[in-house]
């Protein structure tokens, strides 16, 4: 196994109904509270939920309803701003990544003394400049889309609009003080969204699983654990949404799948990379992305690496049911469905190249992914 440092301070309220307990919470972390969510229907009744929560424990707020996927750093300054003239004193994200993201970027960007926010972030690998945030207002996370696992980590994931970009900042300032974990804020999710979720999720410990360390028997478990239970609960909750048991495992694995217990030592995230790119360029949500990407590199890559992909093989399905999976859950699996042609695959190579590449001109992971590996993915996934 390697040698790991980890610490995750984040304190977690999981249950169906528990988000009833989020004005007692809140007011043990600060007396005005700065709401980052969306403004669509969505989350409308849980936002009206919590107002009269935070009422109650004597908690004042406002919301900022202006998250869009992908939150670009331009919106991020704008919630500083209007955070800052509220005088917040906690930031509160409600929604999916995005949302959680967001308010994490603001929670950072109130107290940032660097400059430009896009400092902030980890946008250049062969060339790291980045001043990353050093504190951050309290923040409490209340995730309503399970995928990210933004509410018990410390990244935030962000865009910039003007450079085409997307990247993470990586602080421990990030991570929430507390998170509420409900599930019964996911019953209501649209089966598109529940898909892209839960797809996210295997990707993050799929990832680590065939491009990590070899020799780590109980992670490995950890995330197999993970792939196992979403594939067998996803079909279950696109069935029936409110599926109280299966909402609740898929809502802590994709919790457990990135806060640090399933790839301690490993951080290796390459599908992620190339999908960042394929949002940033072309608008391919997050989920798709991956949905997209993660059959072709795993036969790409089962000839360069066979022991982790025959393992997955045995242990979970093979390679081509597994997109057949993808494909039932209502997600896109070529590159053509969202309109990308192999003249377009030149550009994506060097976002990612810009992006994620490292000072010896490859991806780390094992095996090291050059730019003739990230094409021919690329070219298989059309
Ligand atoms: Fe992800």
């Amino acid at each position: 196994m390697n040698p790991f440092t980890y610490c995750n301070p984040v304190k977690v309220v999981f249950g169906a109904g528990r988000l009833a307990e989020a004005g007692a919470e809140a007011a043990k972390l600060g007396r005005r509270a700065f709401v980052v969510s969306y403004s669509d229907n969505s989350v409308k009744g849980t936002l009206a939920r919590l107002g009269e929560l935070f009422d109650a424990a004597g908690v004042a707020h406002e919301e900022f309803l202006e998250v869009v996927p992908n939150p670009p750093i331009e919106m991020v300054a704008v919630g500083v701003e209007k955070a800052r003239a509220f005088g917040a004193d906690l930031v509160v994200g409600v929604g999916g990544g995005s949302a959680m993201d967001a308010a994490k970027a603001i929670a950072a960007g109130v107290l940032y003394e660097h400059g430009d926010l896009w400092n902030m972030v980890y946008a250049c690998h062969s060339n790291v400049t980045t001043q990353p945030p050093e504190k951050a207002l309290p923040l409490m996370q209340i995730p309503t889309l399970p995928a990210t696992g933004s509410e018990m980590n410390m990244c935030s994931v962000v865009s910039s609009l003007a450079r085409k970009q997307k990247s993470y900042i990586w602080a421990d300032c990030l991570f929430a003080k507390t998170a509420i974990l409900d599930p019964e804020l996911t019953y209501s999710l649209p089966p598109f969204q529940t898909a892209c979720g839960g797809v996210d999720a295997i990707s993050h410990v799929l990832e680590i699983f065939v491009n990590g360390q070899e020799k780590s028997d109980l992670l490995h478990e950890f995330q197999l654990g993970v792939i196992k239970t979403i594939i067998k609960d996803l079909p279950v909750v696109l069935a029936n949404p409110t599926d109280a048991d299966a909402r609740a495992e898929i809502m802590w694995a994709a919790t457990c799948g990135i806060n640090g217990w399933a790839s301690p030592g490993d951080a290796w995230t390459p599908i992620h990379q190339i999908g960042h790119v394929l949002t940033s360029h072309h608008g391919i949500n997050h989920g798709s992305s991956l949905a997209i990407m993660m059959p072709p590199w795993m036969e790409y890559f089962k000839a360069k690496r066979p022991a982790p992909y025959e393992r997955f093989e045995r242990e979970i399905m093979p390679i081509p049911e597994f997109k057949a999976f993808i494909k039932r859950c209502g997600l896109p699996t070529t590159l053509s469905e969202k309109g990308v042609t192999e003249a377009d695959i030149p550009g994506i190579v060097q976002g990612v190249k810009d992006v994620s590449f490292n000072a010896d001109g490859v991806m780390s992971c094992i095996p090291p992914v050059t730019e003739a590996d990230v094409y021919e993915v690329l070219r298989r996934a059309l």
